[in-house]
């Protein structure tokens, strides 16, 4: 018996509306071209076997049937992603998978959704499932709520639709914007930041102040919408001019932090129309919204200032299978 996948899917970066879209709310993201790689072989033993390099899993193995909570961290995207397929379709095979990133799981890129959703596509082409996108996003959705408990699946739509996507919070509405590369320079402040934490805090916050957060809430979903039209445009300028705004709300939601204002700032100062922090806030990325003719000043600013500058292009394609070799 031979069958071995290998499927690909992009990792993300929030354009507009993160915090607001876990509430229900619109956002706006975008599929980059850095990819997360996942290889899954159909095995006799009745294990998972998981090799994870880039989430610190050079090895692990154990019983499909093992409780999540004794799955190490790195590795429990991928085993409840299993459990979830197998519960799903009433299937179930030993495996042995094996993933790889162009990116690293620092950034915010959405590495844990990527792998997610390479898991649930490459396990229903195993067993040839025909699989909608939007039941791989109902899969990968349950799934990381199941490991992280909180989370819009935002992520999950742009690893799976690529291109930038118009989503709304929990999936209500998924629509594809664009394919295009936008305008944008992206620069990694090398601080890690924990989503979870960042969300509780915002509920926090939101629980002793509902007027005013759900009145920013209302503001960034003004941002959306008007963003939505702008990007159909590729309109730099006016969407750089959002960018400031949406950044002021994550400002006043107390998410920002020195070392992103910091980049935020310089790269204003280089000639970018308008910056924010990308994702939850508390560290990994901002976003620049420039003309290519300022990138390379834009870069140095960032550097200048303790980034990082990540040459990313955006629009990048959906979950692919990339090689497959399946005998029934
Ligand atoms: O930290 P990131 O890049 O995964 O972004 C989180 C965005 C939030 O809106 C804060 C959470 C979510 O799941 O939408």
């Amino acid at each position: 018996m031979k069958n071995n996948i290998t499927v690909s899917a992009p990792g993300k970066l929030m354009l507009f509306g993160e915090h607001a879209v876990v509430y229900g709310l619109p956002c706006i993201v975008t599929a980059v071209d850095q990819r997360m790689w996942t290889n899954i072989i159909r095995t006799q033993k009745l294990t998972i076997k998981l090799a994870a390099p880039e989430v610190k899993i050079p090895k692990f193995e154990a019983d499909i049937n093992i409780p999540l909570k004794k799955v190490p961290q790195g590795a429990k995207f991928v085993f409840a992603a299993v459990k979830n397929f197998y519960k799903e379709y009433k299937v179930s095979s030993g495996l042995d998978i094996k993933t790889r990133s162009d990116f690293s799981s620092s950034f915010g890129f959405g590495s844990s959704s990527a792998v997610t959703v390479c898991v649930v596509k490459g396990l229903a082409e195993i067993f040839g499932i025909k699989i909608s996108n939007k039941a791989l996003f109902d899969i990968c959705y349950k799934t990381i709520l199941d490991v992280q408990g909180v989370g819009s699946g935002f992520d999950i739509a742009a690893a799976i639709w690529g291109g930038t996507l118009y989503f709304v919070g929990g999936g209500k509405k998924i629509a594809q914007i664009s394919k295009e590369n936008l305008p944008l320079t992206v620069g990694y402040t090398g601080v890690k930041a924990d989503t979870t934490t960042l969300v509780k805090k915002v509920a926090e916050l939101k629980k002793i102040k509902p007027k005013v957060v759900n009145s920013i809430f209302n503001l960034i979903v003004l941002i959306v919408e008007d963003a939505k039209k702008l990007l159909k445009k590729a309109n730099c300028e006016e969407l750089g001019r959002l960018a400031n705004l949406n950044q002021g709300l994550l400002e006043a939601l107390g998410i920002s932090t020195f070392e992103l204002s910091n980049l935020i700032y310089a790269s204003r100062g280089a000639g970018a129309f308008g910056a924010k922090l990308s994702g939850a806030g508390g560290g990994d990325c901002m976003i620049a919204f420039a003309p290519p003719t300022k990138t390379s000043k834009i870069k140095k600013a960032i550097e200048k200032h303790g980034g990082t500058f990540l040459p990313v292009k955006t629009g990048a394609e959906g979950v692919r299978v990339e090689k497959i070799n399946i005998k029934r």
